[in-house]
């Protein structure tokens, strides 16, 4: 746990160059939100040629919003990722939220992460519902990349980014548990007194679809990175030891 969203940042921002420059990550996978948009910009200001090099797959999108939207997860990923990186907009991967054939379009997309290895690292948000992606509690550990529904709470939490609540769509396509499970590292970062139940329900709370963050404690190599206020409810007694590992 580390004090500020500041410090979190730096600290991700430095394994994922280490790992870059290591040759040990060409498969990004990135998370929207606003938890992660401060790791973006350390990467960018970094500089790294390697950086530029890399292939990035977000974890969602919305269903049925142009992709010039602002608020789309196209736009959001062109502005926060692929233009301050310099990345090359083809080995930029977003799941196609307009397409008329959604279940094509999910399946299209599990078959571009196959074709390019699986994803490396994968920079994780949590929503306050404790939902990955777009995972609302109740989707299967198994699940793969599919058009879901999205649940009031999330709209509601979501609607900062919208002019109004019913703006934001009710549906998105987004990978599932399985997929981002898939990944061979992963970095879940929570910022803010609002992510703090659904933290401590992920890391200290039974492994159920309840909580869809609680997946994770079954991959072999996830580390949660959190502020003060987003591990403010976990018990400090029940702390694994790995949390001493960053
Ligand atoms: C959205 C995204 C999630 C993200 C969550 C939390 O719902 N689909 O991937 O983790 O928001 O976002 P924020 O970091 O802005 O709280």
């Amino acid at each position: 746990m580390s004090r500020t969203s500041a410090d979190t940042a730096k600290l991700v921002s430095d394994r994922i160059l280490d790992q870059v420059n290591g040759g040990a990550i060409s498969v990004l996978g990135v998370a929207t939100g606003s938890s992660p948009s401060a790791v973006y910009l350390e990467l960018a200001a970094a500089e790294s040629k390697l950086i530029r090099h890399l292939e990035v797959f977000a974890l969602d999108e919305y269903v049925g919003l142009n992709h010039w939207n602002e608020a789309s997860y196209h736009a959001v990923v062109e502005e926060q990722i692929s233009k301050p990186l310099r990345l090359d907009p083809a080995k930029v991967h977003v799941p196609d939220g307009m397409a008329v054939d959604l279940d094509k379009a999910a399946g299209d997309y599990e078959s571009q992460l196959n074709h390019a290895g699986g994803v490396d690292f994968q920079i994780l948000g949590i929503g306050s519902n404790g939902h990955i992606a777009f995972n609302e509690p109740g989707s299967a550990f198994h699940s793969r990349t599919r058009a879901v529904d999205l649940s009031e709470t999330t709209r509601k939490d979501n609607a900062r980014f919208f002019k109004t609540l019913n703006d934001v769509p009710s549906q998105a396509i987004t990978q599932g548990i399985g997929t981002v499970m898939d990944a061979a590292t992963i970095v879940l970062i929570a910022i803010g007194e609002e992510k703090a139940k659904a933290v401590a329900r992920a890391l200290q709370g039974p492994i159920n679809t309840d909580s869809p963050a609680s997946a994770l404690r079954n991959h072999p190599d996830v580390t949660f990175v959190l502020d003060r206020a987003s591990g403010s409810a976990l018990n400090r007694k029940q702390m694994p030891l790995a949390s001493q590992k960053w």
